[in-house]
């Protein structure tokens, strides 16, 4: 027997992956599998002396990897494996410059997050956040049922002549699928603003003109973000992080928006300017605000502006969480390290 043959590939996984996925990794004689042993966010330190000789690194969006992290890993590392379609948390030019393979996790949470978005959309507009605060409070015997309290916008369509527009910022996967739920609440016509990242060019094409039609609305428009901000009944952030996309969502954007309408973000907190968007929102310049993701997260406290803000409702990166999707994610992680350490293609790895 050679002696590659016997040599161990080292996988090491900054979170356990529970029981209907480890086993994908565990008792395999090729793999020296080394776990993160804490039911928290793994230590960086942790990382840093584990990931030595590593050939795959098992990663959360939690974990940071850069340059330190590679360097720690050695020459051996064939690819970082995130359980998460995003990768902000990942230096990818550091990667393609060592040739280190990046796999992701895209389509399996497609369903599930834009489950949240219509879940943010309706919560943001109709003041769950104020109306569930004063129940869990013990307050609802002084708010007696009254013809105008707590109204907010309706997401759903009123009546025929009075039709909703979506707007997005990034017209991807999760975009799609969020707009197709919003077609049974009366949304006829869909409006997108170039994701900085797209390589695609010009306005509306084809595939636009199909998906109206597939999707039975009026129309389906490729348009510059002004329009977007000024035309939207909800404007729904699904564009990835990336420097491009910073602070695509600024205080002129938020100023553009109708004092009716509704932001979503699922994406990445650093698309939303919080501070503009904490401002704009106490002046009343949008009706609401529902955030799954906060620029700075997890680190948001309580006196936060935007968590003081009643008509924003902030869900701590739920998006992902269904046990279906996260088990999908965990599988397509575990299985992306192992044909890396393997050194077979993974099922699913990023273009760098
Ligand atoms: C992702 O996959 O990037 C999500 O944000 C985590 O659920």
């Amino acid at each position: 027997m050679s002696q590659s043959s016997t040599l161990k590939h080292k996988i090491v996984v900054t979170r356990n992956l529970g029981p209907d996925v480890m086993p994908i990794l565990e008792g395999r004689t090729e793999i020296d599998l080394v776990v993160w042993p804490e039911d928290r966010a793994c230590d960086r330190e942790w990382l840093l002396r584990n990931a030595t000789g590593a050939a795959a690194l098992v990663i959360m969006v939690s974990d940071k990897i850069d340059a330190e992290v590679l360097d720690a890993a050695g020459p051996g590392l064939r690819a970082v494996s995130t359980m998460s379609v995003g990768y902000e948390h990942v230096d990818v030019k550091e990667l393609a410059k060592r040739s280190i393979a990046l796999g992701y996790t895209p389509d399996v949470l497609t369903e599930a997050v834009a489950d949240v978005c219509i879940m943010l959309a309706l919560m943001a507009g109709r003041n769950a956040k104020q109306t569930a605060a004063l129940v869990n409070e013990g307050n609802w015997p002084q708010f007696s049922w009254a013809p105008f309290l707590f109204c907010g916008p309706q997401l759903s369509a009123p009546s025929p002549s009075r039709q909703r527009t979506a707007g997005f910022i990034g017209f991807g996967r999760i975009a799609k699928a969020t707009l197709a739920r919003l077609v049974p609440f009366g949304f006829t016509r869909c409006i997108y603003g170039a994701n900085p990242n797209s390589t695609r060019q010009g306005s509306s094409d084809d595939s636009d003109k199909e998906l109206a039609d597939r999707l039975g609305l009026a129309s389906v428009r490729r348009v510059d973000l002004d329009t977007v901000a000024s035309e939207s009944d909800v404007v729904f952030v699904l564009a990835p992080g990336s420097p491009s996309t910073y602070h695509v969502v600024n205080e002129e954007f938020l100023r553009r928006m109708k004092k009716t309408s509704v932001l979503v973000n699922a994406s990445r907190g650093t698309l939303v300017d919080s501070d503009a968007l904490a401002r704009v929102l106490k002046e009343g310049g949008i009706w609401a605000a529902g955030l799954d993701v906060v620029e700075g997260e997890p680190n948001i406290p309580a006196d936060h502006p935007l968590v003081r803000e009643p008509r924003c409702v902030i869900l701590p990166h739920i998006g992902s969480a269904t046990n279906e999707t996260r088990v999908d994610m965990a599988s397509l992680a575990a299985n992306n390290a192992l044909a890396a350490a393997l050194g077979e293609p993974m099922p699913c790895a990023l273009n760098l």
